[in-house]
C-alpha cells in the first residue's frame, strides 16, 4: 500500500466539490473586478523565494521544499504564488510599460510545516496580484473583492489591517526597534534569528515571553511618515464609507518579508487555530527587487483548505445539478443511450448502463448529487415517455420524450 506524503491530501468527492464551488466563486469575484486568470510553475529558482519572501521568513527559512534537479539548478517547489506571479512580470517586460496587470490564479504550494488541522505542506491558494497602480482604492478594492467572496460563501471573518510604512519611514523605525530589541534579554531562538535578519518579524512572534518583552517596544503607527500616515487613514475611510468592520493591530507584519504599506488578514473563528483565511498586502518594492523596473504591487492569497473546512463543518448543502438516467430493463438501455447524447448537449447527464429496480436507481441518483432523476420502464417505453422525479422537491411525473427537452 502506498500512501499519499504526511501533510498532503486527495481531493476527492465532497472535497472536489467543494474546492469547485470556492473557485467558482472566487473567479466570479475575480472576473467581477477586472482580474484575469493566469498560470505560473510550481517550480522556480529557489533564489526567487529567498530574494522576496526573504531569508528571515519561516517559509524560507525551515519550509522550503528545495532541491537540485538533474542540471544542478537549486530549484523550489513554489511555497506561495505572489513571488512566480511578479517573475512572471517583469520576464514578460511588463514593468517596462505603464499599463497596469490584474492577475488571478490558484493551485498548490508547498511548506514543509508540521501538519495539523488546517495546516498542510501541499495546500492550496486562490490569490490575486495587481500591478502598477498606486491608488489606495486599489487596497480597498483588493479587500471589498475578498469581503465579497466571503459574503458570497456565506464565511463570517474579522479583517486586520496595518501600514507597514515605505523605504521613507520603515527604516529609521527598524533603528528604533533594535536599539529596544538589544536591550531586552529573553527572546525565542526564532526572534534571536529574525532580529538579525528582519527585526520587524519579533512583533508577530507568537511566543508570550517575546510579546511580554515587546510591551514597551516602539510602536509602527507611531513611527509612519505623513505620506503612509495619509494613506493609512484613508484607506480605513473608504473600508468605512463601504460598511467593512475592521481592527487595527500594530503588530501584524504578515510572514513574508515583501510587504510595505498596507498589510491585512482575514481571521475566522469557526476553524480552531489556524484561524488565517486570507492574508496580503503592499509590495511596491519588490518589483524592483527581483530585478524589474521600480513599480507598485499589491495582492492576497486565500488557503482553500480553511475555507473548505468552515464549509464542511457548517455542512453546507451542494447545490444538486444534472439528470441520472436510467432503466428497468437492458433493452431499453440503448433508447436511453440516445437520448443521453441529446441532453448532454445542454445538461449533465450520468447514465446509468445497467437495468436496475427502481429504487435502488433512486437510490444511486440520490448519492451522485443529481437533481433530476429520468427512468425508462416498460410503460414508458410503450409511450415514448420517461419517469420524472425532482430530487429536490420531490415532484413526480410522466414526460413525453419530445417535450423532455423543452421541460428541462
Ligand atoms: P500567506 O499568509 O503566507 O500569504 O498565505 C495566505 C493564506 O494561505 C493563509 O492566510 C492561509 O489561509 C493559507 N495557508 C498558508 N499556509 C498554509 C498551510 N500550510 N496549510 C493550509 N493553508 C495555508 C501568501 O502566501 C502571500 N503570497 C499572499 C499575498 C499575495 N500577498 C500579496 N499577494
Amino acid at each position: 500500500m502506498i500512501n499519499a506524503l504526511k501533510g498532503m491530501k486527495d481531493l476527492t468527492d465532497q472535497s472536489a466539490k467543494y474546492y469547485k464551488k470556492i473557485i467558482e466563486v472566487c473567479e466570479d469575484v475575480a472576473h467581477n473586478y477586472g482580474f484575469e486568470f493566469i498560470n505560473t510553475p510550481h517550480l522556480e529558482q529557489s533564489i526567487l523565494f529567498k530574494r522576496s519572501v526573504g531569508e528571515s521568513s519561516d517559509i524560507v527559512g525551515k519550509e522550503m521544499y528545495e532541491f537540485t534537479d538533474k542540471g544542478g539548478n537549486e530549484v523550489c517547489m513554489r511555497p506561495e504564488g505572489t513571488a512566480g506571479a511578479v517573475r512572471a512580470y517583469i520576464e514578460k517586460k511588463f514593468d517596462k510599460n505603464t499599463n497596469a496587470k490584474r492577475w488571478f490564479y490558484h493551485g498548490s504550494m508547498f511548506r514543509y510545516e508540521r501538519p495539523q488541522k488546517g495546516r498542510l505542506r501541499e495546500f492550496h491558494q486562490f490569490g490575486v496580484e495587481s500591478f502598477g497602480i498606486s491608488s489606495v482604492y486599489e487596497d480597498a478594492s483588493i479587500i471589498l473583492m475578498l469581503a465579497e467572496i466571503f459574503s458570497r460563501l456565506d464565511i463570517k471573518f474579522k479583517l486586520i489591517i496595518n501600514s507597514l510604512g515605505c523605504s521613507k519611514c520603515m527604516p529609521p523605525y527598524r533603528e528604533k526597534l533594535i536599539c529596544y530589541l538589544d536591550n531586552q534579554e529573553g527572546f525565542c531562538e526564532d526572534c534571536k534569528r529574525r532580529k538579525s535578519l528582519n527585526p520587524i518579524r519579533v512583533l508577530d512572534c507568537k511566543n508570550e515571553q517575546c510579546q511580554n518583552l515587546l510591551s514597551q517596544a516602539p510602536l509602527l503607527e507611531q513611527n509612519l511618515c505623513q505620506c503612509c500616515k495619509d494613506d493609512f487613514t484613508f484607506l480605513q475611510n473608504i473600508l468605512k464609507e463601504n460598511e467593512i468592520d475592521f481592527t487595527l493591530d500594530s503588530k501584524l507584519v504578515r510572514g513574508l518579508d515583501y510587504y510595505s504599506k498596507t498589510a491585512f488578514e482575514f481571521i475566522s473563528d469557526e476553524i480552531g487555530a489556524q484561524s488565517a483565511i486570507a492574508g496580503g498586502g503592499r509590495y511596491d518594492r519588490l518589483i524592483e527587487y527581483l530585478g524589474g523596473k521600480s513599480g507598485f504591487g499589491i495582492g492576497f492569497a486565500m488557503g482553500i483548505e480553511r475555507i473548505m473546512a468552515i464549509l464542511e463543518q457548517k455542512d453546507e448543502n451542494l447545490q444538486r445539478e444534472g439528470i441520472y438516467l436510467c432503466s428497468l430493463d437492458e433493452v431499453y438501455i440503448s433508447k436511453i443511450f440516445k437520448i443521453a447524447t441529446k441532453l448532454r448537449k445542454n445538461h449533465k447527464v450520468l447514465l446509468s448502463y445497467e437495468a436496475k429496480k427502481l429504487a435502488k436507481h433512486l437510490e444511486n441518483a440520490d448519492k451522485t448529487g443529481v437533481k433530476i432523476f429520468l427512468c425508462m420502464g416498460e410503460n414508458e417505453f410503450k409511450n415514448e415517455s420517461l419517469f420524472y422525479k425532482n430530487l429536490e422537491n420531490k415532484d413526480e411525473k410522466t414526460i413525453k420524450i419530445l417535450d423532455l427537452e423543452q421541460f428541462l
